[in-house]
C-alpha cells in the first residue's frame, strides 16, 4: 500500500513537470519574483510600450515556475523622486529592481540602496556609465546599440533618396537640405543616433546641407514646436527629416499639417523605436521608415534574467556582453516589411 502511494506520487510529480515545463523551488512551491519597476517618465511612448511588454514577459514566467508581480513607479523626470520611489520599492518587499535611469550619470544612491539591501538591479534604456555598472555584482544593463540605431536610419534614409532621387532633392541642386530632431542632451541614444545617420548618408555618397536642429526630448509635442519654427526659418527649403525617435517624427508631421502646407512640399521623414503610432504612420506612407527598438526583446531578456536571479540557476545560458550587459539588435523598417511588425 505504502509503495503504491509512493509510486502514485512520484508520478504525479513527474506528469505534472511534464506538462508545466515548470522549474520549481527546492519545496516545490513556485518561486516568487516581485519586480519593481523605476522609470523616468511613463509619459514616454515608447518607454510605456515597453513597460507593457514587460508585464506580458513577467507573466509568462509562471509556465517556468515563477510567479512574478509587478510594481511601476514614474518618476516623473526627477532623479530625486525616483530614489525615494526605489526605496518604498525594497520596503514593499520587492526582490528585484528594474530601473530606467532619469538621470544616467547619477545611479550611486539606487544602486548604494540596493547593495545595502542585496536586491540586484538591471538597469534598461538608459545605460549608466561603465564605472557605474562596475560598482557592484548585482548591477546590469538591457538596452539595445545606439550606433547601430543610427547606422540604420542612416541606410533608410540614403537608399530612399538613391531610388526616388528628385522626390526627396525636390530642388534638384544634387544636395540635400535636412533637419533633426534630437532627443534630450546628454541621452545615450540622441547625439549618436544623429552623427551616426548623417555620418552613414555621407558615406553612401549624399551631398547634404544641414539646415537646423532642434533638441525635443523624444516629446511629440515639443518636436511640433522645434518644427513649426524651423518651417518658419526655412520654409520649403526641407527636405529630410530626421528624427531621434518616431514620436519626434510625428510631431514634426503634426507641424506640417496644422500649418496646412501642401503635401507635396513635405519633407520625407524618418524615425527610430517602432513604437504603434510610428509603424502606422508608415503604413498610411507618411513615415518613410523607422528602426525597429525591439522593446518585446529587451522586455523578454529582463525577465528571463530576472528570474535566473531569483531562481539562482539559468545565469550560464544568459549570452552576456562584458558579464552585465545584454544589447538586443535594432532592426530596418520600410513600407515592404512593416506588416510583420504590426502583431508583436
Ligand atoms: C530611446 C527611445 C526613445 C525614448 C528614450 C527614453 O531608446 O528611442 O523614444 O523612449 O529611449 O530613454
Amino acid at each position: 500500500m505504502k509503495r503504491n502511494y509512493y509510486f502514485a506520487a512520484a508520478a504525479a510529480c513527474v506528469l505534472s513537470v511534464l506538462l508545466s515545463g515548470c522549474q520549481r523551488t527546492d519545496s516545490g512551491e513556485s518561486a516568487r519574483l516581485q519586480a519593481g519597476v523605476a522609470c523616468y517618465n511613463q509619459s514616454d511612448v515608447f518607454i510605456s510600450e515597453l513597460t507593457e511588454a514587460l508585464r506580458e514577459e513577467l507573466e509568462g514566467l509562471e509556465s517556468r515556475g515563477v510567479t512574478a508581480t509587478l510594481t511601476l513607479k514614474d518618476a516623473a523626470g526627477s532623479q530625486r523622486t525616483q530614489d525615494d520611489q526605489v526605496k518604498e520599492l525594497i520596503d514593499e518587499g520587492c526582490n528585484v529592481l528594474c530601473v530606467n535611469l532619469v538621470d544616467r550619470t547619477d545611479p550611486s544612491e539606487i544602486i548604494d540602496l540596493a547593495r545595502e539591501n542585496d536586491v540586484p538591479i538591471i538597469f534598461f534604456n538608459r545605460e549608466p556609465v561603465a564605472e557605474d555598472l562596475m560598482q557592484w555584482s548585482g548591477l546590469y544593463y538591457v538596452g539595445a546599440d545606439a550606433e547601430q540605431s543610427g547606422i540604420m536610419q542612416g541606410q533608410l534614409a540614403a537608399q530612399a533618396i538613391q531610388e526616388e532621387g528628385n522626390l526627396v532633392d525636390r530642388n534638384r541642386d544634387g544636395v540635400i537640405q535636412y533637419v533633426v530632431l534630437e532627443g534630450e542632451a546628454g541621452h545615450q541614444d540622441a547625439i549618436i543616433r544623429t552623427e551616426k545617420a548623417v555620418d552613414t548618408l555621407k558615406s553612401q555618397g549624399i551631398s547634404l546641407e544641414k539646415l537646423s536642429y532642434g533638441v525635443a526630448n523624444w516629446n511629440r509635442a515639443q518636436a511640433e514646436n522645434r518644427m513649426t519654427q524651423m518651417i518658419g526659418e526655412h520654409q520649403n527649403r526641407i527636405e529630410l527629416v530626421l528624427a531621434n525617435n518616431d514620436a519626434m517624427a510625428l510631431g514634426a508631421m503634426d507641424a506640417y499639417r496644422k500649418l496646412n502646407i501642401t503635401e507635396a512640399t513635405f519633407p520625407v521623414f524618418f524615425g527610430i523605436d517602432g513604437t504603434r503610432e510610428g509603424l502606422q504612420a508608415i503604413v498610411d506612407s507618411r513615415m518613410a521608415g523607422t528602426v525597429y527598438n525591439d522593446k518585446e526583446g529587451q522586455a523578454k531578456a529582463m525577465a528571463e534574467l530576472a528570474a535566473a536571479l531569483i531562481l539562482g540557476e539559468g545565469m550560464e545560458d544568459i549570452s552576456f556582453e562584458k558579464e552585465k550587459y545584454l544589447y538586443l539588435p535594432y532592426e530596418k523598417i520600410t513600407r515592404d516589411n512593416v506588416e510583420e511588425y504590426l502583431d508583436r
